[in-house]
């Protein structure tokens, strides 16, 4: 298990204080925007993500690990145990990996369309202790992470390290075509502010320790969804990338920021996979939620803005409410 000092060090520490919502005042909640018909507070608050071990090695945009007590709330009471848990829009794989380590199911099963995220999780997966060298061995400057950047990996096992290194020195994570070096970083600290090569590799480690439950496969979710959704035993998380009409940061932050989202609800209604997906609140959404039949609560937290925004939980059973 992943906890402690090294983790609290962590990126996500900072982004977990942003996103704290430990309950907020009725007066705060009555200010949120309109975005669409209101949805019951879910009962449990996202929580600091501190406070949960942190596992992926990827610090990644828009991650849910703020999540978590949902998702155990979700899937710990399921008998008998899920046989796989599927997440077909994976990224930094926060939930996936949780669910394993914590047996809340299985296996899990995860995909991701980006080339570069999906090189991370086969070296992650395939060539684990080689991967772990080069973490240890590098040393990120300036001009060593403009090397790494500029230069064509040769394989897999490059490939996935180049992700993991842009990832961990671009601000936000973002490896999407643009991104910026982090400037000043976390202390002041630079480039390196991000990288923890003991707090990597031990997440590494553990992946390794996990992985003949996890499989990952560069792969479109809503196909993967449609052919594997209704194995028995199988339950999905579902963390679409959404840019709801060009206003949000999805497509700032992901290479692959578009998909058909009524699709996706549809698919879902079509199989009797239970599952657990979230979105931002939008009107679209909403109806979408209407048109399907299915329930949603909102969780209200601080972006790094401090502005309040609220995310909605949404499930085929009314599980939050
Ligand atoms: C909101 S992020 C998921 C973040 C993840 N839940 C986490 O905690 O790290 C959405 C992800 O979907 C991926 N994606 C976008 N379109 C996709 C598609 N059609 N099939 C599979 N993955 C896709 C993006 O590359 C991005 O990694």
């Amino acid at each position: 298990m992943l906890v402690g000092g090294a983790e609290a060090k962590d990126d996500s520490s900072k982004a977990a204080n942003a996103m704290m919502a430990q309950g907020v005042p009725t007066e705060l909640k009555s200010s949120l925007p309109d975005y669409g018909p209101d949805f019951p507070v879910s009962p449990i608050p996202a929580i600091n993500v501190a406070s949960v071990p942190q596992r992926s090695p990827l610090r990644y945009p828009g991650g849910k690990t703020w999540l978590i007590p949902h998702v155990r709330a979700w899937l710990a009471p399921t008998q008998p145990r899920p046989r796989t848990l599927i997440e077909p829009f994976c990224g930094g794989g926060i939930i996936s990996l949780t669910a394993v380590c914590e047996s809340l199911a299985e296996q899990c099963f995860m995909a991701d369309l980006d080339h570069d995220v999906a090189a991370f999780w086969h070296a992650a997966l395939r060539h684990n202790s080689e991967l772990c060298h080069l973490v240890s061995a590098f040393e990120p400057t300036r001009e060593s992470v403009s090397a790494l950047a500029d230069q064509a990996p040769r394989g897999v096992l490059e490939h996935g390290f180049r992700t993991l290194v842009l990832n961990r020195t671009r601000r936000g994570g973002i490896l999407a075509p643009g991104a910026a070096l982090t400037k000043s970083g976390e202390n002041n600290k630079g480039l390196a502010s991000r990288w923890y090569p003991d707090t990597i590799i031990h997440r590494l480690r553990n992946i390794e320790a996990h992985a003949p439950q996890i499989n990952f496969c560069e792969a479109d979710g809503l196909n993967l969804l449609e052919v594997i959704a209704e194995a028995p035993g199988t339950v999905a998380f579902i963390d679409p990338p959404y840019t709801a009409g060009g206003k949000r940061a999805g497509k700032r932050l992901y290479s692959h920021n578009q998909i058909d989202h009524r699709r996706l609800f549809k698919i879902l209604a079509q199989t009797q996979v239970d599952f657990l997906m979230t979105y931002d609140r939008s009107q679209e959404i909403a109806e979408l939620i209407a048109e399907y039949g299915f329930h949603a609560v909102k969780v209200v937290m601080k972006n790094t803005h401090h502005a309040h925004i609220s995310e909605l939980v949404i499930t085929r059973r009314p599980v939050f409410v």
